[in-house]
């Protein structure tokens, strides 16, 4: 496909957007821009494979106020003893205080310890706040350069990186209609997108949540992660919890449940210190031992944390 055919495309699915977001109906549509059931059909099942959130459901086509949930259960066959794995969060990417270079870094890292599974818990992007300041925080307003910068930029991985969206990758939803880290994931083979705010996913008996949260500021750094977990009913507890958001990071185990609070990957920006919220930049890097028949022996933490010194082992991309 050309340019041109491209972009005539573009024109066709964001004429049908906008008129089934009126609550024109299917057959309308078709009539409106001439084209077969079919064409129309193909081409809202296209916008969204891509992320939009545009759906065609009996006959008729949807525009969804809020990313479709799910309670799937994403599950990796893994049947070694021991796995080791990378917990990161919030990078924010776009944002003028990104670290690109501790994610290049941690990516390094990952591949020369035979780490093959990371884990994301939301706020890959740094998104486009309604607060019309944060456009100076940005090295990218525009969606599509928003897409193309973590294309481009987030570190190629030969494992896996298991991926929500936060709060601020969900603010291109309301204001565009897509899931950009949908977008971004359908670009990249070695990133896998698990939904809206939270996930679950099973590396082989390793029963893991990942949740992203909302709200300001916490109450103390250890609230959210305890009041989460009580939520969830003792039947439905995962092995590894971990939550993002608050930008601080903490472990404590509660019951059988090992819970990870993972903080950013992200310089102070202006607005978290006009509103005096903490900003600690680290990771978590997670041993699992298995018995011989797959059950978990144990959970070794280690907690990373970085500092504003930019970060010079870099690989080229
Ligand atoms: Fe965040």
């Amino acid at each position: 496909m050309d340019n041109e055919e491209r972009a005539n495309r573009k024109q066709l699915c964001d004429k049908i957007y906008f008129m089934a977001k009126k609550g024109t109906s299917f057959l309308d549509i078709c009539k409106k821009l001439e084209l077969q059931d079919y064409e129309v059909a193909g081409l809202v099942t296209l916008m969204s494979q891509q992320g939009y959130n545009i759906q065609f459901n009996n006959g008729e086509v949807l525009v969804l106020r809020a990313p479709l949930r799910n309670q799937d259960i994403y599950e990796v066959p893994y049947n070694l003893e021991h796995l080791r794995l990378l917990l990161i969060s919030d990078t924010h990417l776009c944002s003028k205080y990104d670290r690109i270079d501790i994610l290049r870094y941690l990516y390094d890292k990952a591949e020369r310890d035979g780490v093959k599974h990371v884990l994301h818990s939301g706020d890959f992007t740094d998104g486009r706040s309604t607060r019309p300041e944060q456009v100076y925080e940005l090295k990218e307003p525009s969606y599509e350069g928003q897409v193309q910068y973590c294309i481009d930029k987030y570190p190629t991985f030969s494992g896996k990186t298991y991926v929500i969206q936060g709060n601020h990758d969900d603010w291109w939803y309301k204001s565009t209609g897509s899931e950009i880290v949908k977008t971004i994931a359908q670009q990249r083979d070695d990133l896998c997108y698990l939904g809206p705010d939270v996930a679950d996913l099973k590396i082989g008996k390793l029963k893991i949540r990942l949740f992203h949260g909302s709200g300001g500021g916490a109450y103390a750094k250890s609230y959210r992660i305890q009041k989460y977990l009580d939520t969830i009913p003792m039947d439905e507890r995962p092995d590894i919890l971990q939550t993002g958001h608050i930008h601080q990071s903490f472990y404590m185990k509660q019951d059988n449940t090992h819970c990870f609070q993972t903080s950013c990957l992200e310089d102070l920006t202006p607005y978290c210190r006009s509103k005096g919220f903490p900003n600690d930049r680290s990771c978590w890097w997670v041993d699992v031992e298995f018995d011989n028949k797959g059950h978990i022996h144990s959970v070794i933490p280690e907690l990373e944390t970085f500092g504003d010194k930019k970060l010079s082992l870099i690989r080229k991309k």
